[in-house]
């Protein structure tokens, strides 16, 4: 079953090291985060497929990397400078600032309505290149890595000799200045984007939007987004972003948070290859663009059948690497009970759960909402156990949990039975999986097992496109344990038959069948 809560995906990204508050030893910095370990080698690797499907498993794509920092005039003809505005309203009796869409008319700190009237609040971070900040060395971090990609169109286009219709693709950092970030790596100041231009001919636009939507959810199919838990919308005309003709939002059922955009598919006409473009008069513009009198390039396309000049209309897939990544996590993730635990350990974890949720109840250092969302999280696990006893740990992760004394006395009677009853599970696929293969050795003082186990890590290892690990630091159960929380496919153990005759166990993780295959098949059955 896929994560229910998106308190269980942060709290396995924080014991486990994908994911640390950005500066954390300093008081962090909202809505920016650092990957750790196991965090970078799966973002890695989602990028490597996204970049695999989008640009060499096609024949009409090239790649791109174009700088964060641009010419402030890029951001003038893209419309940004104007419009790439939320709307802020501040709550004149706590102070706090918010997003006037977000919230309902009420402010959700102290549920004021005594609220400034919305205004427009740009969230383009700004800088100043060189060593005097004055008006002339101003520049903003990019919002979005898509008008790199239009500003570069005219080089791709001269040096790669494309026909229509093609695509150039990049990933890569975008800025925004966020009023209130929020819900983990879901909306965040600093992020990824995996983003495609793909520019086709004039009138074969909606064809071609419709091609990239069948595409873009058969690759989220790819890296276990299944169809069904995607729903497409078909973006009203009144919401539309301003360079939009037409624009479908895939939206992912995010564990507590519901159906969020993780995806936008837009067709944005020739407003942008229009808008950075000389001579715009002469181009035949459907887009209504601002006239650019500092542009040095016509963006056009010659198009040798009508002999003729044409602006490429553009269509425009678009992800945050951030949210595919908790799309990622959310549906791999899995509370497995391994073996029905003793009813009377059952029992003690029940009373110990209760005392626990009874002293959340008449906590006064608590705060309201804190409180109410650990005695809400609390119940739901009472009512399911003993299926639900891994969720013990997201409660104790849980803020304010950690000031309720008998959260220790909690862990004490759960950690056990979860250790040895359950086990959390990530089922990846084996290409994104952060490690795809762990080596063990039976005993980890045995000079044999040890010295053959190493080597067989560096022999998988050595020119395989993917991570094997190496480790001993505990049983061979716990070592499992620890592999199927980060979602490792393989796990090879060499025992005392290895040192005989060669062969080692191989355990699926999904399964938890073992087979034994000669050392020397390991990397084949494992697919590199
Ligand atoms: N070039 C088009 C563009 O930037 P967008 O809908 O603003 O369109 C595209 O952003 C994707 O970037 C979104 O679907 C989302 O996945 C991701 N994204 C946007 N803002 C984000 C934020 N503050 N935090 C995390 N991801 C974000």
């Amino acid at each position: 079953m896929p994560a229910t809560t998106l308190d269980q995906l942060v709290s396995l990204c924080k014991r486990r090291g994908f994911v640390f508050p950005s500066s954390e030893i300093y008081g962090g910095l909202q809505g920016v985060f650092d990957w750790g370990p196991l965090g970078v080698e799966l973002k890695n690797n989602i990028i490597a497929s996204w970049w695999r499907a989008n640009v060499y498993e096609r024949d009409d794509m090239e790649g791109l990397d174009a700088a964060i920092l641009m010419n402030r005039l890029t951001w003038r003809y893209s419309g940004h400078e104007e419009t790439f505005n939320d709307p802020l309203v501040d709550c004149r009796d706590c102070k706090s600032r918010w997003r006037a869409d977000h919230i309902k008319g009420r402010c959700p700190n102290c549920g004021s309505t005594n609220l400034t009237e919305p205004r427009p609040f740009n969230m383009m971070f700004k800088t100043s290149v060189g060593p005097v900040a004055d008006a002339d060395s101003f520049a903003y971090l990019r919002p979005e890595t898509a008008q790199g990609i239009f500003v570069n169109f005219g080089n791709v286009l001269a040096t790669s000799s494309r026909k229509l219709p093609f695509g150039i693709a990049q990933v890569g950092k975008a800025f925004r200045n966020e009023i209130n970030p929020r819900n983990f790596l879901f909306r965040v100041r600093e992020f990824e984007q995996m983003e495609i231009e793909y520019f086709v001919m004039p009138g074969t636009e909606d064809e071609w939007h419709q091609r990239w939507l069948d595409d873009r959810l058969a690759w989220w199919e790819s890296i276990g987004v299944p169809r069904e838990r995607i729903r497409m919308y078909d973006v009203p005309p009144d919401e539309l972003a301003h360079y939009s003709k037409r624009t479908f939002d895939l939206m992912y059922n995010y564990p507590t948070l519901g159906y969020e955009e993780v995806e936008g598919i837009a067709s944005r006409t020739d407003y942008d290859l229009g808008s950075h473009s000389r001579d715009q008069e002469t181009l035949n513009l459907t887009a209504r663009t601002n006239t650019n009198r500092d542009s040095t390039a016509r963006l056009t396309y010659y198009d040798p059948e009508s002999k003729r000049h044409v602006v490429p209309f553009v269509i425009e897939p678009s992800a945050g690497v951030g949210r595919c990544f908790l799309a990622v996590l959310a549906e791999a993730y899995d509370e497995q009970m391994v073996k029905a635990p003793p009813a009377e350990r059952i029992g003690a974890v029940t009373d110990a759960l209760d005392a626990f949720l009874k002293s959340v109840g008449r906590s006064e250092k608590l705060a309201p909402e804190t409180r109410d969302a650990l005695l809400e999280r609390g119940q739901a696990i009472c009512e399911g156990l003993p299926e639900t006893m891994p969720q013990i740990e997201t409660l104790l992760a849980m803020p304010g949990a950690d000031q309720i004394e008998l959260g220790k006395k909690l862990r004490g009677q759960a950690q056990g039975p979860i250790d040895e009853y359950f086990r959390t599970v990530l089922h990846l696929k084996p290409h994104l999986a952060p490690v795809r293969v762990a080596v063990f050795p039976l005993k980890r003082n045995h000079e044999g097992l040890v010295a053959m186990a190493r080597d067989l890590r560096r022999t998988i290892q050595t020119g395989s496109s993917f991570r094997t690990a190496y480790d001993d630091t505990g049983a061979i159960g716990r070592l499992y344990r620890r592999q199927d929380e980060i979602g490792t496919p393989y796990c090879v153990t060499v025992d005392f038959q290895s040192l005989e005759d060669g062969t080692v166990t191989v355990r699926d993780r999904d399964t938890m069948q073992q087979v034994r295959i000669p050392a020397s098949e390991v990397r084949a059955y494992v697919g590199g």
